[in-house]
């Protein structure tokens, strides 16, 4: 029998719009969990192309699962390619 190994993370809180989620290990991206918690969220590409799931990160830090190909500010985030790696506060403009 071989045994599986997972990486476990601890949960992250994502302060979104006023509203809160909890991003797990079962998420494999900010974007999953963001629509898992019924957020509404532009995507498109899914994949860091086309810039339509930016987001601002007002605090916390994210880390990228991909190299985002879309250009985004300093201040601005891609929710369909990062994970968050501490607690954030993000703003979604619709
Ligand atoms: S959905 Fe296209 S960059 Fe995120």
């Amino acid at each position: 029998m071989r045994a599986s190994l997972k990486i476990l993370t601890c949960n992250k809180n994502v302060d979104v719009n006023g509203k809160s989620v909890i991003f797990s290990d079962d998420d494999n991206t900010l974007l999953s969990c963001l629509l898992k918690g019924g957020i509404n969220v532009n995507n498109h590409c899914n994949e860091g192309f086309c810039g339509s799931c930016r987001a601002n990160l007002i605090h916390g830090k994210v880390k990228y699962i991909s190299k985002p190909l879309a250009f985004v500010h300093d201040s601005e985030i891609l929710v369909c390619c990062s994970i968050p790696i501490t607690n954030i506060k993000i703003e979604i403009v619709e």
